[in-house]
Protein backbone atom coordinates (compact mmCIF):
# COMPACT_ATOMS: atom_id res chain seq x y z
CA UNK A 1 0.00 0.00 0.00
CA UNK A 2 1.18 3.67 -1.25
CA UNK A 3 1.81 5.85 2.30
CA UNK A 4 -0.10 8.14 0.81
CA UNK A 5 -3.02 6.45 3.02
CA UNK A 6 -2.96 7.03 6.84
CA UNK A 7 -1.99 4.58 9.17
CA UNK A 8 -4.27 6.14 12.36
CA UNK A 9 -7.90 5.50 12.51
CA UNK A 10 -10.54 6.60 14.61
CA UNK A 11 -13.89 4.74 15.69
CA UNK A 12 -16.88 5.83 16.60
CA UNK A 13 -18.00 2.10 17.41
CA UNK A 14 -20.81 2.93 19.31
CA UNK A 15 -23.28 5.78 20.08
CA UNK A 16 -24.37 3.63 23.03
CA UNK A 17 -24.03 5.63 26.63
CA UNK A 18 -25.65 4.83 29.70
CA UNK A 19 -24.79 8.53 30.48
CA UNK A 20 -27.01 9.51 27.98
CA UNK A 21 -29.59 8.77 30.87
CA UNK A 22 -28.42 10.97 33.06
CA UNK A 23 -26.85 13.95 31.69
CA UNK A 24 -27.66 16.09 28.79
CA UNK A 25 -24.10 17.38 28.61
CA UNK A 26 -22.88 15.10 25.80
CA UNK A 27 -25.56 15.41 23.08
CA UNK A 28 -23.51 12.44 20.99
CA UNK A 29 -26.37 9.91 22.04
CA UNK A 30 -28.58 11.72 19.41
CA UNK A 31 -26.43 11.00 16.16
CA UNK A 32 -26.79 7.60 16.18
CA UNK A 33 -27.30 5.05 13.28
CA UNK A 34 -27.70 2.07 13.34
CA UNK A 35 -24.89 0.48 14.33
CA UNK A 36 -22.85 -2.60 12.72
CA UNK A 37 -23.49 -5.99 13.94
CA UNK A 38 -21.06 -7.86 16.60
CA UNK A 39 -19.86 -9.89 12.97
CA UNK A 40 -19.59 -6.80 11.35
CA UNK A 41 -17.39 -5.07 13.85
CA UNK A 42 -15.25 -7.80 14.35
CA UNK A 43 -14.59 -8.12 10.22
CA UNK A 44 -14.04 -4.64 10.31
CA UNK A 45 -11.47 -5.16 12.51
CA UNK A 46 -9.56 -7.45 9.94
CA UNK A 47 -10.51 -4.74 6.89
CA UNK A 48 -8.61 -2.04 9.03
CA UNK A 49 -5.50 -4.18 9.55
CA UNK A 50 -5.86 -5.19 5.66
CA UNK A 51 -5.50 -1.51 4.55
CA UNK A 52 -2.66 -0.54 6.85
CA UNK A 53 -3.84 0.87 9.44
CA UNK A 54 -1.60 0.18 12.96
CA UNK A 55 -3.14 2.46 15.52
CA UNK A 56 -6.81 2.38 16.64
CA UNK A 57 -8.52 4.75 18.69
CA UNK A 58 -12.08 3.75 20.04
CA UNK A 59 -14.27 6.74 20.96
CA UNK A 60 -17.89 7.02 21.47
CA UNK A 61 -20.66 6.86 23.26
CA UNK A 62 -19.09 4.42 25.34
CA UNK A 63 -17.53 1.36 24.42
CA UNK A 64 -18.29 -0.63 27.65
CA UNK A 65 -22.20 -0.31 27.06
CA UNK A 66 -22.51 -1.80 23.75
CA UNK A 67 -22.82 -5.45 23.51
CA UNK A 68 -19.49 -8.12 22.91
CA UNK A 69 -17.46 -5.48 24.61
CA UNK A 70 -15.61 -8.60 25.49
CA UNK A 71 -15.19 -10.19 22.18
CA UNK A 72 -14.65 -7.14 20.33
CA UNK A 73 -11.57 -6.79 23.17
CA UNK A 74 -10.57 -10.11 22.68
CA UNK A 75 -9.73 -9.60 19.12
CA UNK A 76 -8.53 -6.30 19.09
CA UNK A 77 -5.78 -7.86 21.32
CA UNK A 78 -5.47 -10.51 18.91
CA UNK A 79 -4.85 -8.21 15.83
CA UNK A 80 -1.82 -6.26 14.70
CA UNK A 81 -3.69 -3.15 16.10
CA UNK A 82 -2.43 -1.10 18.73
CA UNK A 83 -5.55 0.21 20.24
CA UNK A 84 -6.80 2.72 23.30
CA UNK A 85 -10.16 2.82 24.15
CA UNK A 86 -11.29 6.38 25.63
CA UNK A 87 -13.55 5.06 28.36
CA UNK A 88 -15.83 6.98 30.92
CA UNK A 89 -14.23 4.60 33.67
CA UNK A 90 -17.94 3.71 34.86
CA UNK A 91 -18.15 0.13 33.86
CA UNK A 92 -15.47 -0.06 36.55
CA UNK A 93 -15.49 -4.05 37.90
CA UNK A 94 -16.03 -5.12 34.28
CA UNK A 95 -13.23 -2.51 33.37
CA UNK A 96 -10.64 -4.30 36.05
CA UNK A 97 -11.23 -7.57 35.30
CA UNK A 98 -10.21 -7.27 31.42
CA UNK A 99 -7.33 -5.64 32.37
CA UNK A 100 -6.79 -8.18 35.07
CA UNK A 101 -7.07 -11.02 32.58
CA UNK A 102 -4.70 -9.17 30.20
CA UNK A 103 -6.90 -8.06 27.78
CA UNK A 104 -4.87 -5.48 26.49
CA UNK A 105 -1.51 -6.07 25.00
CA UNK A 106 1.44 -4.02 25.77
CA UNK A 107 1.11 -0.50 24.09
CA UNK A 108 -2.49 -0.73 24.08
CA UNK A 109 -5.23 0.24 26.99
CA UNK A 110 -7.40 2.87 28.09
CA UNK A 111 -7.90 6.84 28.34
CA UNK A 112 -10.23 7.95 30.59
CA UNK A 113 -11.97 11.47 30.63
CA UNK A 114 -10.57 13.20 33.58
CA UNK A 115 -11.40 16.95 33.63
CA UNK A 116 -9.76 18.17 37.61
CA UNK A 117 -8.90 16.58 40.54
CA UNK A 118 -10.06 18.81 43.23
CA UNK A 119 -13.34 17.21 44.40
CA UNK A 120 -14.94 19.84 45.48
CA UNK A 121 -14.70 21.48 41.59
CA UNK A 122 -17.51 20.71 39.27
CA UNK A 123 -17.68 21.33 35.47
CA UNK A 124 -21.34 20.10 35.60
CA UNK A 125 -23.00 17.53 33.27
CA UNK A 126 -21.42 13.95 32.68
CA UNK A 127 -18.03 15.06 33.20
CA UNK A 128 -18.41 15.35 37.12
CA UNK A 129 -19.20 11.92 37.11
CA UNK A 130 -16.84 10.92 34.64
CA UNK A 131 -13.85 12.41 36.71
CA UNK A 132 -14.62 10.99 39.74
CA UNK A 133 -14.88 7.79 38.66
CA UNK A 134 -11.52 7.69 36.56
CA UNK A 135 -10.01 9.12 39.92
CA UNK A 136 -10.93 5.75 42.00
CA UNK A 137 -10.11 3.68 39.08
CA UNK A 138 -6.78 4.44 37.42
CA UNK A 139 -4.94 3.68 40.82
CA UNK A 140 -6.22 0.59 40.92
CA UNK A 141 -5.46 -0.20 37.16
CA UNK A 142 -1.85 1.04 38.18
CA UNK A 143 -1.67 -1.53 40.86
CA UNK A 144 -2.15 -4.68 38.37
CA UNK A 145 1.06 -6.71 37.48
CA UNK A 146 0.40 -5.75 34.18
CA UNK A 147 -1.43 -2.68 33.83
CA UNK A 148 -2.52 -1.25 30.31
CA UNK A 149 -1.58 1.51 28.81
CA UNK A 150 -3.21 4.40 31.08
CA UNK A 151 -3.99 7.95 30.37
CA UNK A 152 -6.60 10.74 30.62
CA UNK A 153 -8.34 13.17 28.10
CA UNK A 154 -8.41 16.32 29.65
CA UNK A 155 -10.74 18.75 27.61
CA UNK A 156 -9.84 22.63 28.50
CA UNK A 157 -12.28 24.92 29.11
CA UNK A 158 -12.52 27.84 31.06
CA UNK A 159 -12.99 26.84 34.32
CA UNK A 160 -10.59 23.84 34.57
CA UNK A 161 -7.30 25.79 33.53
CA UNK A 162 -5.88 26.05 37.35
CA UNK A 163 -6.34 21.89 37.18
CA UNK A 164 -3.99 20.68 34.51
CA UNK A 165 -0.64 20.96 35.94
CA UNK A 166 -1.89 18.65 38.67
CA UNK A 167 -3.62 16.55 36.61
CA UNK A 168 -0.15 16.23 34.46
CA UNK A 169 1.88 14.97 37.76
CA UNK A 170 -0.64 12.98 38.91
CA UNK A 171 -1.21 10.99 35.93
CA UNK A 172 2.73 10.84 35.47
CA UNK A 173 2.66 9.46 39.23
CA UNK A 174 1.30 6.38 37.66
CA UNK A 175 3.01 5.97 34.74
CA UNK A 176 0.27 7.43 32.67
CA UNK A 177 -0.08 10.07 30.09
CA UNK A 178 -2.05 13.21 29.60
CA UNK A 179 -4.06 14.33 26.11
CA UNK A 180 -5.14 17.92 26.46
CA UNK A 181 -8.03 19.19 23.76
CA UNK A 182 -9.44 22.36 24.20
CA UNK A 183 -13.59 22.17 24.21
CA UNK A 184 -14.46 22.59 20.44
CA UNK A 185 -17.58 24.97 19.75
CA UNK A 186 -19.23 26.04 17.03
CA UNK A 187 -23.27 25.95 15.45
CA UNK A 188 -23.82 24.39 12.70
CA UNK A 189 -26.33 21.56 11.92
CA UNK A 190 -23.96 19.48 10.47
CA UNK A 191 -21.66 19.14 13.53
CA UNK A 192 -22.25 16.22 15.57
CA UNK A 193 -19.41 16.44 18.37
CA UNK A 194 -18.54 19.55 19.14
CA UNK A 195 -20.60 21.72 21.53
CA UNK A 196 -22.66 24.42 19.92
CA UNK A 197 -22.54 27.17 22.94
CA UNK A 198 -19.55 29.70 24.11
CA UNK A 199 -20.41 29.85 27.62
CA UNK A 200 -17.52 27.21 28.88
CA UNK A 201 -15.13 28.02 26.35
CA UNK A 202 -11.94 29.46 25.86
CA UNK A 203 -11.86 33.09 24.82
CA UNK A 204 -9.96 36.54 24.15
CA UNK A 205 -9.96 37.24 28.69
CA UNK A 206 -8.16 33.47 28.99
CA UNK A 207 -5.73 33.94 26.40
CA UNK A 208 -3.19 35.05 28.58
CA UNK A 209 -4.18 32.95 31.64
CA UNK A 210 -4.40 29.67 28.49
CA UNK A 211 -0.86 30.90 27.20
CA UNK A 212 0.73 30.93 31.03
CA UNK A 213 -0.33 27.65 31.74
CA UNK A 214 0.96 26.04 28.72
CA UNK A 215 4.13 27.40 29.50
CA UNK A 216 3.85 25.53 32.83
CA UNK A 217 2.72 22.22 30.58
CA UNK A 218 5.04 22.52 28.05
CA UNK A 219 8.02 23.03 31.01
CA UNK A 220 6.64 19.15 32.93
CA UNK A 221 6.67 17.97 29.54
CA UNK A 222 10.75 18.59 29.25
CA UNK A 223 10.91 17.45 33.08
CA UNK A 224 9.80 14.07 31.99
CA UNK A 225 6.28 14.36 32.98
CA UNK A 226 3.73 12.43 30.73
CA UNK A 227 1.98 14.65 28.37
CA UNK A 228 1.24 12.99 25.46
CA UNK A 229 0.79 16.32 23.01
CA UNK A 230 3.75 17.75 20.92
CA UNK A 231 5.04 21.15 22.21
CA UNK A 232 4.19 22.57 19.41
CA UNK A 233 0.61 21.59 20.31
CA UNK A 234 0.70 22.80 23.84
CA UNK A 235 2.82 26.31 22.48
CA UNK A 236 0.01 27.28 20.11
CA UNK A 237 -2.97 26.68 21.80
CA UNK A 238 -3.60 29.65 23.29
CA UNK A 239 -3.37 31.40 20.14
CA UNK A 240 -5.40 28.69 18.29
CA UNK A 241 -8.13 28.97 20.78
CA UNK A 242 -8.75 32.23 22.14
CA UNK A 243 -9.55 34.22 18.83
CA UNK A 244 -13.50 34.29 20.08
CA UNK A 245 -14.84 33.96 16.55
CA UNK A 246 -12.93 31.26 15.47
CA UNK A 247 -10.69 28.87 15.96
CA UNK A 248 -7.30 29.83 14.35
CA UNK A 249 -6.57 26.73 12.93
CA UNK A 250 -8.18 24.64 10.25
CA UNK A 251 -7.64 21.62 8.48
CA UNK A 252 -8.38 23.39 4.79
CA UNK A 253 -4.52 24.04 3.31
CA UNK A 254 -3.98 20.57 4.02
CA UNK A 255 -2.81 18.31 1.04
CA UNK A 256 -3.66 14.63 2.65
CA UNK A 257 -6.21 12.88 4.99
CA UNK A 258 -4.11 12.47 8.21
CA UNK A 259 -6.96 9.87 9.62
CA UNK A 260 -9.03 7.59 8.76
CA UNK A 261 -12.55 8.40 10.57
CA UNK A 262 -15.30 5.19 10.84
CA UNK A 263 -19.05 6.14 11.82
CA UNK A 264 -20.65 3.19 13.96
CA UNK A 265 -22.13 1.86 10.89
CA UNK A 266 -18.99 1.69 9.18
CA UNK A 267 -19.38 4.75 6.67
CA UNK A 268 -16.42 6.99 6.84
CA UNK A 269 -16.31 10.72 8.29
CA UNK A 270 -14.43 13.64 7.81
CA UNK A 271 -13.23 14.07 10.88
CA UNK A 272 -15.46 13.92 14.54
CA UNK A 273 -17.32 16.71 13.86
CA UNK A 274 -18.52 16.15 10.65
CA UNK A 275 -20.18 13.30 8.24
CA UNK A 276 -19.32 14.56 5.06
CA UNK A 277 -21.79 15.15 2.07
CA UNK A 278 -19.62 13.29 -0.24
CA UNK A 279 -16.60 11.38 2.25
CA UNK A 280 -20.19 9.59 4.16
CA UNK A 281 -20.84 7.54 1.13
CA UNK A 282 -17.96 5.60 1.29
CA UNK A 283 -17.77 2.63 3.39
CA UNK A 284 -14.70 0.95 5.60
CA UNK A 285 -14.79 -2.21 3.00
CA UNK A 286 -14.87 0.06 -0.04
CA UNK A 287 -10.79 0.74 1.11
CA UNK A 288 -10.22 -2.46 0.12
CA UNK A 289 -10.18 -1.65 -3.42
CA UNK A 290 -7.55 0.63 -4.57
CA UNK A 291 -9.84 2.51 -7.19
CA UNK A 292 -12.12 3.42 -4.46
CA UNK A 293 -9.32 4.01 -2.06
CA UNK A 294 -8.15 6.80 -4.30
CA UNK A 295 -11.22 8.46 -4.67
CA UNK A 296 -11.86 8.71 -0.96
CA UNK A 297 -9.22 10.36 -0.66
CA UNK A 298 -10.26 12.81 -3.28
CA UNK A 299 -13.44 13.08 -1.29
CA UNK A 300 -11.88 13.80 1.65
CA UNK A 301 -10.30 16.42 -0.07
CA UNK A 302 -12.91 18.29 -1.61
CA UNK A 303 -15.31 17.76 0.47
CA UNK A 304 -17.54 21.00 0.40
CA UNK A 305 -18.71 20.14 4.22
CA UNK A 306 -15.14 19.72 5.27
CA UNK A 307 -13.85 23.04 2.89
CA UNK A 308 -17.16 24.78 4.78
CA UNK A 309 -15.91 24.19 8.24
CA UNK A 310 -12.33 24.96 7.48
CA UNK A 311 -13.57 28.37 6.11
CA UNK A 312 -15.93 29.35 9.14
CA UNK A 313 -15.01 27.48 11.81
CA UNK A 314 -11.49 25.76 12.03
CA UNK A 315 -10.77 23.78 15.10
CA UNK A 316 -7.82 22.50 16.95
CA UNK A 317 -8.86 19.44 17.86
CA UNK A 318 -5.77 17.49 19.02
CA UNK A 319 -6.58 13.87 17.41
CA UNK A 320 -6.27 15.80 14.18
CA UNK A 321 -3.51 17.80 14.52
CA UNK A 322 -1.45 14.77 15.62
CA UNK A 323 -2.27 12.72 13.32
CA UNK A 324 -0.84 15.38 11.15
CA UNK A 325 2.20 15.45 12.74
CA UNK A 326 2.67 11.89 13.17
CA UNK A 327 1.59 11.03 9.41
CA UNK A 328 5.34 9.81 8.48
CA UNK A 329 6.18 7.55 11.79
CA UNK A 330 3.06 6.08 11.52
CA UNK A 331 0.71 7.68 14.36
CA UNK A 332 0.99 7.63 18.45
CA UNK A 333 -1.20 7.70 21.35
CA UNK A 334 1.36 9.32 23.64
CA UNK A 335 3.83 11.93 21.87
C1 LIG B 1 -17.79 11.97 24.11
S1 LIG B 1 -16.57 11.11 25.00
C2 LIG B 1 -16.93 9.47 24.53
C3 LIG B 1 -15.98 8.44 25.06
C4 LIG B 1 -16.26 7.90 26.46
N1 LIG B 1 -17.60 7.45 26.64
C5 LIG B 1 -15.91 8.93 27.52
O1 LIG B 1 -16.81 9.40 28.20
O2 LIG B 1 -14.72 9.21 27.67
C6 LIG B 1 -15.01 11.37 24.19
C7 LIG B 1 -14.15 12.49 24.75
O3 LIG B 1 -14.45 13.70 24.07
C8 LIG B 1 -14.47 14.76 24.99
N2 LIG B 1 -15.33 15.84 24.45
C9 LIG B 1 -16.68 15.83 24.37
N3 LIG B 1 -17.10 16.99 23.82
C10 LIG B 1 -16.02 17.74 23.53
C11 LIG B 1 -15.81 19.04 22.95
N4 LIG B 1 -16.82 19.78 22.55
N5 LIG B 1 -14.54 19.49 22.82
C12 LIG B 1 -13.48 18.72 23.20
N6 LIG B 1 -13.62 17.49 23.74
C13 LIG B 1 -14.87 17.01 23.92
C14 LIG B 1 -15.02 14.10 26.25
O4 LIG B 1 -14.76 14.82 27.41
C15 LIG B 1 -14.31 12.76 26.23
O5 LIG B 1 -13.05 12.84 26.85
Amino acid sequence: MKRSFPREAQWVMTYQCELNRVSKYCSLGSHGREEASLQEKLAAIKILEAIGVKTLKLLGGEFFDQSGAEEILGALNASGLDFVITTNALAERRILAFAGSALFKPGSGLFFSLDFLDKRFTAGGCSTVKTLAAIELIPKLAELPFPPLLGVNTVIHNKNLGELPGILRWITGYNGYMNICPLIWGDWQKFIYRAPGKDMALGPEHRRCVAETMNVLSALKRQGCNLACSQRYVRGLADACCGGERFAWDCGSLKRLPLLRVDSDLSLMVCSDIRGEDVSKFRLDDLLDERHRAGFIEAWLNDADRTYCAENFGCYWSNMLRAVENFSNGGSFIK
